[in-house]
């Protein structure tokens, strides 16, 4: 996606303070039956500038390859477009000496609004027929923070979602209506491998939604 100057501008000016690192825009093309929102890029993504290319991304392409998708005919994209860092002192074991390491983590509620217009314009932009958001943080950005992934996972819902009010300083509900399915973030089932079968369960279930749409 090439995002307005200005936009990015914008973002970067709200990003300030945070602790985020590097740009990576979203991919894929204009009016793609699925647009996928998943929570923010890791390091691997940083260096390649690929949306999903570490691990979860190996994971989230065999999901999709199941249902007939690929990065070509996908848009992907997630909350925050930068990667969240924390910085922690350890000790390492081999050199025995304390380092310094920035290991991935979550974005916060403010990192994710501060990141909303680039949401909001790739929504406008890009037009899915279907929104599957992937993990709790994409769920929560479109639906508000009572939507719960263990609860609403594999549902179809459809009406207006979350974009950032006139002011730019908090949510409001769209004009716009959108179809949008909660799916696990596929990075879940490396903590849980017991949510294999539902993670399954829910691709089909999209998977015939999406059939069902391209009628
Ligand atoms: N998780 C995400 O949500 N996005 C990525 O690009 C990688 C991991």
């Amino acid at each position: 996606m090439d995002y307005p100057t200005g936009l990015v501008d914008l973002v970067a000016e709200r990003s300030k303070g945070f602790q985020l690192e590097g740009f990576i825009a979203g991919q894929g093309p204009i009016h793609p039956k699925l647009m996928l929102v998943g929570e923010a890029p890791g390091r691997k993504e940083v260096e390649n500038h690929i949306p999903f290319s570490g691990a979860a991304g190996k994971e989230l392409i065999q999901a999709m390859e199941s249902i007939g998708l690929t990065r070509e005919n996908t848009y992907i994209t997630s909350a925050v477009r930068s990667r969240p860092y924390k910085v922690l002192e350890r000790l390492n074991k081999r050199t025995q000496k304390n380092e310094r390491v920035y290991p991935n983590r979550t974005p916060n509620k403010k990192e994710i609004l501060a990141h909303a217009p680039l949401l909001d314009y790739e929504l406008s932009q890009v037009q899915p027929t279907i929104v599957a958001t992937l993990g709790n943080i994409g769920l929560q950005r479109l639906l508000g923070p009572k939507w719960q992934i263990s609860e609403s996972h594999g549902t179809v819902y459809h009406g207006p979602v979350l974009e950032l009010s006139k002011a730019q300083d908090r949510y409001q509900p769209s004009e716009k209506e959108y179809t949008v399915v909660p799916l696990f973030h596929p990075a879940a089932i490396f903590y849980n491998r017991s949510l294999s079968e539902k993670i399954t369960k829910d691709w089909i279930t999209l998977g015939k939604l999406l059939e069902k749409e391209a009628k």
